[in-house]
């Protein structure tokens, strides 16, 4: 087989990729070394940036999410036992939309079977090659079968455990990363949200987040210990632990119900440089990762493809490499941004075991400071709501 650009991966990445070169008239196949049903058993994040719903637009991929996404003008932070809104579209005239990470992929993947583009699940041993030289190929094998797609790039958007990245020689590759000595308990529940926005809450028993995906569906999550085990985690004493770190009224409101995901992520910030090594370019999860705080993490991903998808465009159209020449650094530049926002986000609501009680105390300053600053709570609002595209 042979195609322009052969993609690794079916997350977010790798399938709006497709659909945009699609849309620029650039051949590519994904390559998914899991099956479809697999990829959408997924549950992540559920916060879009205008630079995703603009680029799934783009996509032509944007209709469901714009019938059925929830527009937010705000967010409220909770903390001392009260709730203080940050209100966005009066600090920054911007809104976020949310639609869950899942829905985007299921919407991405009905978009390509319609359009008859191919995408190999079920990929085994898949591997870039020969990226350094001017004829990459990409090998897997699928049912015992080995095969070679020939192409002129290959896109990484095989996420961060990906087979990309680690294919580069490690003396190419500057890697930057922190773990967080803690994780987050999720649960998904058919239940009213508790509130119509977020709220993000520091509480002493540790952050909580109240977030949804419908107005009959919600997404909960309470900080927890790595060394937790979902299994030990009855949905009774999930709503139980979600409770007490929720303001009264809150609390008060909290409809419960059987859970029906639950699970537990660590948190991590990652940064892999360069995004390009010759005629392999990373995008997404492969080259970045944040703590889920600030909801990046599928904004940042879309944007790196936005970059992505533009430079290769305009290497068949215009036979410029501008796009691609930059691609790393401009990617980059957005990345860092968004690590120093994830991570400052991070440590202000979180429970940081070895600060103790000053470590409290500073909390309580920043948060107080926060509310009661227009310039601090525009910093967040313009943060949250994110960057457009440059050039
Ligand atoms: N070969 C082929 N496919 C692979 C390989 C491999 N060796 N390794 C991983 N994959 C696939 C995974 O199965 C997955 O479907 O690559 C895909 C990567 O998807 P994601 O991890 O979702 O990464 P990405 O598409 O960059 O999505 C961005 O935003 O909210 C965040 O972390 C969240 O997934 C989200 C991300
Ligand atoms: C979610 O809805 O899953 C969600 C929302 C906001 C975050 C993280 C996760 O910051």
């Amino acid at each position: 087989m042979r195609v322009q650009v052969a993609i690794i991966g079916a997350g977010p990445s790798g399938l709006l990729l497709g659909a945009l070169l699609h849309k620029a008239g650039v051949d590519a196949v994904i390559v998914e070394q899991r099956s479809a049903d697999y990829v959408l058993g997924r549950i992540r994040a559920g916060v879009l940036e205008k630079v995703t719903v603009d680029l799934l637009q783009e996509a032509g991929v944007a209709d469901r999410l714009l019938a059925e996404g929830l527009v937010h003008d705000g967010i409220e932070l909770s903390f001392g036992g009260a709730r203080h809104r940050i209100d966005f579209e009066a600090l920054t005239g911007k809104h976020v939309t949310v639609y869950g990470q899942t829905e985007v992929t299921r919407d991405l993947m009905h978009a390509r079977e319609a359009a008859c583009l191919q995408t190999i699940y079920e990929a085994a041993d898949v591997a870039p090659h020969g990226f350094d030289g001017t004829h990459p190929t990409v090998t897997y094998r699928k049912d015992g079968v080995a095969h070679t797609i020939a192409c002129d790039f290959i896109a990484g958007c095989d996420g961060y455990h990906g087979i990309s990245r680690a294919s580069v020689p490690p003396a190419s590759l500057k890697t930057y990363e922190r773990i967080y000595p803690f994780g987050w308990l999720g649960v998904l529940s058919d239940t009213p949200p508790v509130s119509p926005e977020l709220i993000y809450s520091n509480h002493e028993r540790g952050f909580a987040l109240c977030s949804m995906r419908s107005m009959t569906r919600s997404r909960y999550y309470v900080q927890c210990s790595l060394d937790d085990k979902v299994e030990a985690w009855s949905d009774d004493a999930f709503w139980d632990e979600l409770r007490r770190r929720l303001d009264r009224a809150a609390a008060e409101t909290l409809v419960t119900g059987p859970s029906i995901e639950k699970s537990i992520a660590p948190l991590g910030s990652f940064v892999a440089e360069p995004m390009r090594f010759g005629r392999l370019l990373l995008a997404g999860d492969a080259a970045h990762r944040v703590p889920p705080t600030g909801a990046k993490g599928l904004n940042l991903a879309t944007a790196d493809v936005g970059y992505l998808a533009r430079a290769l465009a305009e290497h068949y159209a215009e036979r410029s490499d501008a796009g691609l020449d930059t691609y790393s650094q401009r990617c980059l530049r957005r990345i860092w941004r968004a690590e120093r926002f994830s991570w400052w986000f991070t440590g202000l609501m979180h429970r940081f075991p070895e600060t103790g009680e000053f470590g409290r105390k500073m909390q309580a300053a920043e948060l107080d400071y926060l509310v009661n600053s227009t310039a601090a709570s525009t910093a967040l609002a313009e943060n949250y709501v994110g960057l457009p595209l440059e050039g």
